[in-house]
């Protein structure tokens, strides 16, 4: 256990040793609570509830503009690094919103596992089903983590019976729940045949663990009370009867998931699903990318731009562009070639996001998310290499669901408000699209909450009042085809036609039946209502 050595000997140990991952779950499982613990655990922080204003704050619409204000806290949150034992957890933060489902999207293309938390007596929630088809789409290891068992929960088979069935994924329990509510006590480690104990006075404190040589120990019958042991023996028996044994490579191709139970709150289960992440973490990936792939051993640098953060200080328009290392060991004041403009880039400044610090990165490796300051050349989608023309696939963009027509407040700022909504589209904030025919910018995103943040931060950090209002389009379609027949399409559809802030055409529709007439008369144009971003 907590061991390092990789089954891909070509891997260097600083490589092996990194487990890049996010959090998905449904808002109030307690991710926020479970991060504070991780980070507790990785000596990142000292006390507990240093990131608990952040999760408050999320709660509200207000306070999660308020939130958003202060650019330092969420940016810092968006990647944490904390040593686990011998390990270097890198946590990418998803946002929490499901309006913000493509940043979230993006977010899963830098990581190589998730953590999916759900409320013991909630079950499998609305956001936590979505999250988790995004990352089956990814083919992402799954780890599980069944929260709120010290408070009254559903049947432990009920719980995993009901992930089996709603996300079509095989479940294995990694450990298994004695007692429910206030009867919790603590866990059955199925995994190395280990009792955990929850103490409840003490919300921080590691909980006890007691070596036990099999269920038919006798020192289980000293530890739990005689109700309880029964119960244990009988479901732990059944259980390994029913649900499918731990297959690791299962878990590491997404068909499988292990399932802890324990509470966030009382730090219990956390240490496990640690050791969990860092067994079956996995280890740095290979990167999809064209015209080959990337191995996290090669010895050049590569990378790519999976968010971008602008305006953390207002008065400077300073944007940090969010970079996953797919391949070999980086070092400040490196000079990397920008793949998009085949322009040169010397990486003076990059940080590191160590918990709630931000320090300058000295050096990085495969695996690690770094921050790069600049100033506006480096988009989502972007590739970072030494030199070859290697681009990084599989980043989308997604044909966005609203769009509403921007207005300056004062027409006489048009022109600036035009500057401030190219920006946001270059952080992936929203769409702008610029039709051909008439004036103005039709912005397009993927829920409601995005035109409030948009508006609020178009007004704090440019001086300009904004409103959406109501276009007569309802969706946009990228276009794509042979260029005369592309061409022939737009001449007969002017006013349909615009431009997206990359300059690629799109085609902005009314209604479906709008789509299924080009699809009808335009044989050769095909409408996609996804992009590749590189
Ligand atoms: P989120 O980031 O997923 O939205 O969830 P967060 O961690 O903020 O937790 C949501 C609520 O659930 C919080 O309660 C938190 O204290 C509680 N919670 C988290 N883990 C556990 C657990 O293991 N057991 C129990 N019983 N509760 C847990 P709150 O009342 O909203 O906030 P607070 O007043 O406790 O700070």
């Amino acid at each position: 256990m907590l061991d390092t050595a990789s089954n891909r000997p070509d891997l260097p140990a600083e490589i092996a040793r990194r487990r890049t991952f996010a959090i998905i779950s449904h808002p109030d499982a307690g991710k926020t609570t479970l991060t504070e613990k991780f980070l507790l655990y990785g000596g990142a922080i000292q006390m507990a509830g240093q990131v608990r204003a952040k999760g408050e704050a999320r709660r509200t619409r207000s306070d999660f503009m308020q939130m958003e204000k202060d650019r330092g806290i969420s940016v810092s949150a968006s990647a944490m690094s904390f040593d686990f034992g011998p390990f270097r957890f890198n946590l990418v933060d998803t946002p929490g919103h499901s309006d913000f489902s493509e940043d979230t999207y993006r977010t899963l293309t830098a990581v190589d596992a998730a953590v999916m938390v759900i409320d013991g007596a909630k079950g499998v929630e609305s956001q936590t089903q979505k999250l988790f088809e995004v990352c089956r789409l990814r083919d992402l290891p799954i780890l599980t983590f069944c929260n709120k068992m010290d408070r009254e929960s559903r049947d432990t088979f009920d719980i995993i019976d009901e992930i089996q069935e709603n996300l079509a994924i095989d479940v294995t329990p990694a450990s298994w729940p004695i007692g429910v509510g206030r009867d919790f006590m603590g866990c059955y480690d199925m995994l190395n045949d280990r009792l955990e104990l929850m103490d409840r006075a003490d919300r921080n404190k590691v909980a006890q663990s007691i070596e036990i040589n099999g269920l038919d120990d006798p020192k289980l019958d000293e530890h739990v009370p005689a109700t309880l042991v029964a119960q244990l023996r009988e479901e732990v028996a059944m259980a390994r009867e029913l649900l499918p044994a731990l297959n690791p490579q299962s878990v590491l191709e997404g068909h499988m998931t292990p399932i802890w139970f324990g509470s966030a709150i009382n730090s219990f289960g956390v240490k496990e699903l640690m050791t969990g992440i860092a067994d079956f973490g996995p280890e740095p990936q290979v990167q999809k990318a064209t015209p080959r792939a990337i191995a996290p051993e090669e010895t050049k640098v590569t990378g790519f731009v999976f968010k971008v953060q602008a305006n953390m200080d207002p008065r400077h328009r300073d944007r940090v562009a969010f970079v996953r290392l797919a391949s070999g060991h980086f070092k400040r004041g490196m000079k990397l070639t920008h793949v998009r403009s085949k322009k040169p880039m010397t990486v003076t400044a990059p940080v590191l996001f160590l918990a709630s610090d931000r320090e300058l990165a000295e050096e990085a490796w495969a695996g690690d998310i770094i921050g790069i300051p600049n100033h506006g050349q480096l988009r989502i989608g972007d590739t970072l290499t030494e030199g070859e023309d290697l681009r990084v696939t599989g980043i989308p963009s997604f044909a966005p669901e609203l769009l509403q027509q921007a207005r300056a407040g004062d027409p006489m700022k048009a022109k600036h408000l035009e500057k401030a909504l190219m920006q946001f589209a270059e952080e992936g904030a929203a769409k702008v699209f610029k039709p051909t025919f008439g004036s103005g910018f039709i912005v397009g995103v993927v829920g409601a909450l995005q035109f409030e943040v948009l508006a609020s931060r178009i007004e704090q950090e440019y001086g300009l009042p904004v409103r959406f209002e109501n276009s007569q389009f309802t969706s946009a379609r990228w276009v794509n085809g042979p260029k005369a027949a592309v061409d022939k399409f737009c001449e007969a559809n002017k006013q349909h036609i615009a431009r997206d802030n990359d300059g690629d055409v799109v085609y902005l529709t009314r209604m479906q039946w709008d789509i299924d007439r080009v699809t009808r008369d335009y044989p050769d144009v095909a409408l996609t209502s996804t992009k590749e971003m590189m």
